[in-house]
């Protein structure tokens, strides 16, 4: 299967920035065939970026949307403004879901949105520290993606990638050790399979994120069932990144 990976630029780069940014991307990142590099800035940066970005390595994704098409939601973006600008979108991000109070029903009505606008859906689950500490990481993306996926049939399921992303691995340096992540991503592909079956559960990529480096890229690459990566922190430097994209490929 081919591989993912997400640069998930958060806020950060101003649009000037962005597209100098974009530029170094363009000269040093270089995808082997078969991996799919997905950039996400923020709402304001996609334009300078997508002037910029070398189409032919990467993809455009944006990091959040509104589940409404339209409408009084002061402040607020939606997946039919970003139709046609962007391949992808992540949804259901641990800070979204602690700092901006996103439940899952919520995260299912954006995921629905996403998909009615042609937006491939990149789904975060995770655990939190005290749930790591009690063995609960399977449970709650379980739990999670039954919830986040209540409203999404069988002919759309193909069309996510799953991204498993400790809470307490985010930004932290503090990532996770390879022989935990395993038992989280089986659990993630178990539970597509029962809910969607066989089939479509090979269509759906998961991929690992949580203070993902160089260093550190190639160890959860190399897990049965991992298809690739959403890095933070280390996609802001192109040198990084550029080797997070080899390990891939
Ligand atoms: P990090 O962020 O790589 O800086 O830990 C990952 C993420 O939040 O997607």
């Amino acid at each position: 299967m081919s591989r993912l990976i997400v640069a998930n630029w958060k806020m950060h780069f101003s649009p000037a920035e962005a597209e100098a940014y974009t530029h170094k991307l363009n000269e040093m990142v270089s995808p082997a065939s078969g991996t799919e590099v997905v950039i996400c800035p923020p709402f304001i940066d996609i334009a300078s970026v997508s002037n910029g970005l070398d189409k032919q390595k990467f993809k455009l994704g944006a990091q959040n949307i509104h589940q409404a098409d339209e409408g009084a939601y002061t402040g607020e973006v939606s997946g039919a403004m970003l139709a046609g600008m962007v391949d992808y979108v992540i949804l259901g991000h641990s800070e979204r879901r602690t700092y901006f109070h996103e439940d899952d029903k919520v995260i299912s009505a954006k995921i629905a949105a996403a998909l009615r606008h042609g937006i491939k859906p990149i789904l975060c689950v995770g655990e939190n520290l005290v749930q790591f500490q009690h063995n609960l990481g399977r449970k709650v993306v379980v739990d999670q993606l039954e919830a986040d996926l209540a409203m999404i049939t069988a002919e759309e399921i193909g069309s996510l990638s799953i991204a498993y992303e400790p809470i307490w691995a985010i930004g932290t340096g503090n990532f996770a050790k390879p022989a935990n992540v395993q038992p989280v991503v089986d659990a993630i592909r178990d539970c597509i399979t029962q809910l969607y079956g066989r089939a479509a559960t090979d269509l759906v990529k998961v991929l690992y994120g949580g203070s993902v480096e160089a260093d550190n890229a190639g160890a959860y690459l190399a897990l049965p069932g991992v298809d690739g990566l959403l890095v933070g922190g280390a996609s802001l430097n192109a040198h990084k990144f550029s080797e997070i994209v080899s390990a891939a490929g």
